[in-house]
């Protein structure tokens, strides 16, 4: 396949940015969008061009670094996949395809593709924990978790942290990731003891953050690749009232 991209480039943060156009050639079908950056980026450094920056780990869907939008869409046009699962098979040969990095506020571009996600971290660290008691490891079954509480909590645990939903949001929202990360918690016992402060202390850092407010446009959930459903927001919603009134 022969394509173009039209890529973001920014040298740092204070640079202005802009889109530049790249030909890639000869790209295998087989080739996930990664390895396609992968041949443009040997093709700039043997040029002695600047390689265009992008975050990525894994490449198999499940660290969540590799962000970027893709057509105007956060991880491209397949529904449920990450950047690093995506093929080339998906495109057309001749396309002009755009990349772009995510675009929020509490998402500063450090370079090129590569965004600042660290206000997530921050979200975390502010209640993405459990009392943790010293001493030997429990047994399993000591204490009882309900078949459908244990589903819905693993369900929220797979969030991978991507950021896709704040970047795919018109108000640069991260309800659905905090949501998912206050749920995978709160639905099973372990999770109890902090349930109040953990969404109240979340919720506070997310705010601090810069991050937008949900008016549910539910574009967070439609590029979720991880399927992340709004009921969560529902229900972090619900737990915020709730911590409020025991206040
Ligand atoms: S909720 Fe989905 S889109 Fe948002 S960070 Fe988690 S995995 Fe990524
Ligand atoms: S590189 Fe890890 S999810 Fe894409």
């Amino acid at each position: 396949m022969d394509i173009q991209v039209r890529v973001w480039r920014q040298s740092d943060p204070s640079d202005a940015g802009r889109m530049v156009s790249y030909d890639v050639k000869d790209i295998s079908p087989d080739a996930s969008f990664l390895e396609m950056l992968d041949v443009l980026n040997e093709k700039l450094i043997l040029d002695g061009d600047d390689p265009v920056a992008f975050d990525h780990d894994c490449r198999e869907g499940i660290c969540g670094a590799c962000s970027m939008v893709i057509d105007g869409v956060a991880h491209g046009p397949e529904k449920a996949t990450t950047t690093c699962q995506l093929h080339m098979r998906h495109f057309k040969n001749g396309d002009v395809i755009d990349v772009e990095p995510w675009r929020a506020a509490a998402f500063p571009v450090i370079k090129d593709l590569v965004v600042d996600r660290t206000a997530f971290d921050r979200i975390i660290q502010a209640g993405g924990y459990i009392t943790v008691p010293t001493g030997a490891a429990p047994e399993a079954h000591s204490v009882p978790v309900p078949k459908k509480d244990a589903d819905a909590a693993f369900e929220a645990a797979t969030c991978i942290g991507c950021g896709a939903c704040v970047a795919a949001c018109p108000n640069g929202s991260a309800m659905l990731f905090t949501a998912a990360k206050v749920a995978h918690l709160g639905l099973v016992p372990q999770g109890q003891p902090e349930r109040d402060t953990r969404v109240l202390d979340m919720l506070r850092a997310q705010d601090e953050a810069g991050f937008g407010g949900c008016t549910n446009a539910g574009e967070c959930t439609t590029v979720c690749p991880k399927g992340i459903p709004l009921t969560l927001i529902g229900r972090l919603n619900s737990d915020y009232r709730q911590a409020l009134r025991h206040q």
